[in-house]
Formats: C-alpha cells, structure tokens, sequence
C-alpha cells in the first residue's frame, strides 16, 4: 500500500482545467490514462496533496478498498479505470482467444465489485464496460482500445452530469442561505464536481451568499478533511460542526436546507448514505427543513424495491475505537461500526438528478426519470 503511494509522487498535472460546458475543474479526483488510472490520495488530504498511480486493477481494487478513492460516482468510475486496465493486461498476453479476454475480464470484474458493497455505481459501471466486451468481435487489442475509451466517456459523462445536477440543485436556494451537508459527496467523491456539493457550487455561483455548515462525519471525518477542503478551494465560506451539533443549528433556524449525497437509491426513493445521514434527516424533518437529495441516476437501483434491500457496509472496529488513528476507547472496547445508513422516502424533500429535481411520490418521479437516463436495472 505504501510502496503504491510512494510510486505516486507529485501531481500529474496540477491546476485548473475545464469541464463539459467550460466549466472550472480545480479537484482532479481520478485520471483514466493508457496503462494507468492516477487518483488523488483522499487519505492524506487535507494534510497533503498526493496522487496514487495504479498500474492494474488488482491495485484499483486495493484502493477502493482502502478508500484512498470513496465516494459513490468516484468509486464507480475508479472501477471503470481498473477495468481498462485489466483489459489491456489481457491483450498484451498473447497469444489470447476471445473467450480468455472476457474470462480475464469477468474475474477482474469481480474483484472490483467485492470491494465495497453499497455504492451501486460500482455495479453500474461495470456493467456499462461488460457491455462493451461483451458485444466485441475485434481482437483483444482493439477491445482493449474500446474499453479504455468507454471509462474515459463514464469519467466525463459523471462530470456533465453533475453539472447538471448541480444547476437543476441551485434553484431551491437562494443567496445568504445557509446549507448543512454531511460527509463528502464533492469533487472527490465524483470525477470531479459534485452532487451535493455540486448544488452548493452552482448555488454559490448563482445567488451569492451561501455559506455552509459541514458536519465532520465521525468515523472517517470526510467532511472534517474532504468537505472542509473543497469548500477551501473553492473559497465557499464554511463552519465545520461536530456531528451533534447539527440539531442545535437546526433548531435555531441557523439552516435553510439539508443537501447530501447518496450511495444507493431504492425504486422508492429510500436513500442509502454515510452513516449519520438518517439522523440529520429527522432532525430536518422535526423542524420543517428541507432535505434534499443529490445523485445522478448511475446512484438508482431499481432492482431494489425500498431501503430494507440495501446491503450496509460494516468496516472495521477500530475506525470508532480510535480518532483519526488514535486509540481513544479504553483497550478492548468493542464498537459497532455501519458505514452508512438509510434515510426513508419521506424524510426526502425532492431528490436533484440530472434529469431534474424530482418529487414523491418518488416511486413514480424515479420511474420516469430512469426511463430517460439510466438507472441500475
Ligand atoms: O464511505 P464513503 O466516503 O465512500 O461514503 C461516501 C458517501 O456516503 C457519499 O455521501 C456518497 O457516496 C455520495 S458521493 C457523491
């Protein structure tokens, strides 16, 4: 793991580039290159700004799950890289048939997927890559050629479409409010603009006078670390708030509106999320803010009826027993430790995609929605 960092080094090429539609791109969370996907190491923001090179998808795989790259769309598109790569393993070992190509491709597909089970963009971008080698009759060089440009597209198709989220997301607000998020779902959690935090982007740039407050998001503090530094960036002023504080500031009419990310949503509109996002949920709900939802359609599974069908990652004890490495529980405290946690349909005020903003009952509004874009089905 450590030996991958170090190979990573530097920046591959820092500044600020342009997105679909010209748009300013100042985070470069995930580069699918020939031969290489590079990824910005989340574990040492905001301390220091490193990148990770990965020359196979096993090192993909260990990244994800590692969470060096984390975020529903990022890991999703990570996945996609990996499999360009594997697919380029494949056709450089010749000589090699058709069948032995998909083969290769089916067990690296396979990896990648045990990685983290409840973000389903993952799922989704490798089926939109099994799509591609499964209808190629070329030989594998070529194939591999397809693949690698069929991740480059689901990279930049993430960006456009959270641009788009983004403007659909910046009309339920207006300038001087102010917007609680939880955890990261920024440009490091997508390819590199945001959902929820993709609304705060454009809502800033539209209205002025938005500020946020950022809840740390115990255990992993991606809104500690990641959220915080966005903001930075992108000189959106903030306040960061330990995670229970946020009812305090909600009861006090300190907040306009909830906006989150998400990393599986049901036929229903039930909302997998970072744990804690339920909690904050009801406390908007008590007080009559609204919570919204941001999430390109790459985040619905239709194959899931209500939020009781999505699988909870549970990740290792000692995240909760210790803070930020640090032991801080008593030696042999036992934790308990969901990764995320589901926010029912009815806590949901509108859930922002690129198709637009979408409204209960949203068994229907998703429904419609999937039929323009594409959901997991
Ligand atoms: O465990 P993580 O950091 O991968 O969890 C991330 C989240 O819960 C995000 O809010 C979600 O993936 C949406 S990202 C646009």
């Amino acid at each position: 793991m450590i030996a991958d960092r170090a190979q990573g080094g530097g920046a591959p090429a820092a500044g600020e580039r342009s997105g679909p539609g010209g748009s300013r791109l100042r985070v470069r969370t995930v580069e699918i290159l020939p031969g290489e996907v590079v990824l910005i190491d989340q574990l040492a923001l905001p301390q220091e700004e490193r990148y990770v090179r990965c020359q196979s998808w096993q090192q993909v795989a260990a990244r994800i799950t590692d969470m060096t790259v984390r975020g529903a769309p990022a890991i999703g598109v990570t996945a996609a890289g990996g499999l360009a790569l594997a697919a380029a393993a494949a056709a450089a070992a010749s000589p090699i048939d058709q069948a032995a190509f998909r083969a290769a491709l089916e067990q690296a597909a396979s990896g990648l997927l045990a990685t983290r089970p409840t973000a389903v963009n993952l799922r989704w971008a490798v089926d939109e890559m099994r799509l591609v080698w499964s209808a190629c009759d070329e030989p594998a060089a070529a194939c591999a050629a397809l693949l690698l440009a069929r991740a480059q597209a689901i990279l930049n198709d993430d960006i456009a479409r959270c641009l788009r989220i983004g403007e659909h997301g910046s009309a339920l607000f207006k300038a001087g409010d102010t917007i609680l998020t939880h955890c990261n779902a920024g440009a490091l959690a997508t390819a590199g603009y945001g959902t929820a935090l993709g609304v705060v982007r454009a809502a800033s740039a539209r209205h002025g006078g938005i500020s946020v407050l950022v809840d740390e998001t115990r255990p992993w503090l991606q809104g500690a670390r990641l959220t915080a530094w966005e903001l930075g960036v992108e000189g959106i002023p903030y306040r960061l708030i330990s995670d229970n504080m946020a009812g305090h500031f909600i009861q006090r009419g300190a907040v306009d509106g909830v906006v989150v990310g998400a990393d599986r949503i049901a036929a229903n509109g039930d909302t997998a999320n970072k744990i804690g996002t339920y909690t904050v949920s009801v406390l908007a709900k008590e007080h009559g803010v609204p919570f919204f939802v941001a999430a390109p359609l790459s985040t619905v599974d239709l194959t899931v009826g209500s939020g009781a069908g999505i699988p909870i990652e549970e990740r290792s004890e000692a995240e909760v027993t210790s803070f930020h490495g640090r032991q801080v529980a008593p030696e042999g405290a036992r934790a308990h430790h969901p990764a995320f946690d589901v926010t029912p349909a009815a806590n949901i005020a509108a859930i922002v995609t690129e198709a637009g903003v979408l409204r209960a009952p949203f068994a229907r509004s998703l429904a419609v929605a999937c039929a323009t874009g594409k959901c997991e089905s």
